[in-house]
């Protein structure tokens, strides 16, 4: 008899954003007249910046020509992006990081939830809360979890971010071995410094244990004293793993393109206490299970490290940083406290009210999609989370509505 892995019944019926989009399609398909606008799933509107397209297009024509065509290209990436990214994410901001430290994947979802598979199921795991749900989902689909009680996964160490903290997190005060940590923040868009990095750093290291850093939304930070890269810290190359994604940065959520950060001298131990090189482990799961990104578009992300991509992804950035300004101001009048907004592309709402029923009220009277807090975990309760991903036009419509709805 085939049976199932039971660890699957333990999550949630569906994945957050999917059970958002059930109840948008539904509240639309019985109000077909409304017009709804979407602040919710984090998911870009504005085209690819013209370099991008310039590298798709003559990629495109290189794959028409025999003499010029690619078949499989290597599972880890073209060096022509490995070392780009080396030199301009990591060699101009002080990171000793080298291209073959650089894994090429298709996204920092599916690096996020499938790193976990080369550590053994009973580690001990630090998850923030709120987060990002791939994080706890893909661990309670790997076993590494005790059920659901009251909103949490037994056998997993919160790290609680509040509004007492500032929402980042505090160093837990038992030992663990794999940790999470998203900066600049999502849900929250809260970012860490230096010093509360460095905090991290030797925690990890103090307990031989792994930080799994997710930096997709670096290209955010405007402040000049938060560190993009936990490589920025002194001793990070021990203990920490890094994601970035193209998506954030450039447009890239539907053209797919992303990169983990495995240096060499990152270990990992067996039963016995022998060490690991992590970068070997997670290199023969990759060759095993991927076979890289497209060449048009790894030529696209390329691209993007030419001073004409960098001034384009900066016009970009710039652009959703201006509708969260709006959206920051236009909450605030409202009378709500709220964070993000300045280094991330989203603002967290402390609105005091259940966050289903707040996102109910946004959707139905306003039409006007935000993500409920409660989605990124207990401490999300009383928050919702508004994006800043859309057009101008439509983010002023919103927060028109939002003011209307609430006054
Ligand atoms: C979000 O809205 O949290 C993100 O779009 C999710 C993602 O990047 O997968």
């Amino acid at each position: 008899m085939i049976r199932i892995n039971e660890n699957f019944t333990k999550l949630k019926a569906s994945y957050l954003f999917s059970d958002i989009a059930k109840r948008v399609t539904a509240f639309q398909q019985a109000n077909p007249q409304k017009s709804i606008i979407r602040l919710g799933i984090g998911d870009v509107t504005e085209p690819l910046p013209p370099v991008c397209i310039e590298a798709l297009h003559k990629a495109t024509d290189e794959m028409a020509q025999r003499s010029t065509f690619k078949g499989y290209g290597p599972e880890q990436g073209y060096a022509f992006l490995r070392e780009a990214i080396a030199q301009h994410d990591y060699a101009a901001r002080g990171c000793k990081i080298e291209a073959d430290e650089i894994f090429v994947s298709d996204g920092s979802k599916c690096d996020c939830g499938n790193i976990q598979e080369i550590f053994s199921t009973d580690i001990r795991l630090a998850i923030p809360d709120p987060v990002y749900p791939v994080y706890v989902d893909t661990n309670v689909m790997a076993g590494r979890t005790g059920g659901n009680v009251d909103g949490r996964y037994a056998g997993v160490t919160y790290l609680d971010s509040t509004p007492a903290n500032g929402y980042v997190p505090a160093i837990p005060s038992v030992a663990t071995d794999l940790i999470y940590l998203c900066f600049p923040n999502n849900p929250t868009g809260a970012v860490a410094t230096k010093a509360q990095l460095a905090a991290w750093v030797a925690y990890a290291k103090k307990n031989q244990a792994i930080i799994l850093f997710d930096s997709a939304y670096e290209a955010y930070i405007r402040d000049p004293a938060i560190p993009h890269s936990i490589y920025e810290i002194e001793g990070a190359r021990d203990v920490a793993i890094e994601f970035r994604s193209f998506s954030k940065t450039a447009g890239f959520t539907g053209t797919r393109c992303a990169y983990t950060v495995i240096p060499k001298s990152l270990m990992a131990y067996d039963a016995a206490g022998k060490a690991h090189p992590v970068h070997a482990l997670w290199n023969r799961r990759h060759t095993t299970k991927f076979n890289g990104v497209a060449y048009p578009i790894q030529k696209a992300a390329a691209a993007i490290f030419t001073d004409a991509g960098k001034k384009q992804v900066k016009d970009m950035t710039d652009f959703y940083l201006g509708n969260a300004a709006l959206i920051r101001a236009a909450v605030t009048k409202l009378g709500f406290t709220c964070i993000g907004g300045d280094n991330a592309p989203y603002i967290w709402v402390n609105t005091g009210r259940d966050s289903w029923e707040f996102f109910d009220l946004l959707l139905t009277k306003a039409g006007v999609v935000c993500t409920p807090g409660a989605g990124f975990g207990k401490c999300g309760e009383g928050h919702v989370r508004i994006s800043a991903f859309n057009s101008r036009e439509n983010v002023v419509a919103a927060l028109e509505r939002i003011a209307a709805t609430l006054k």
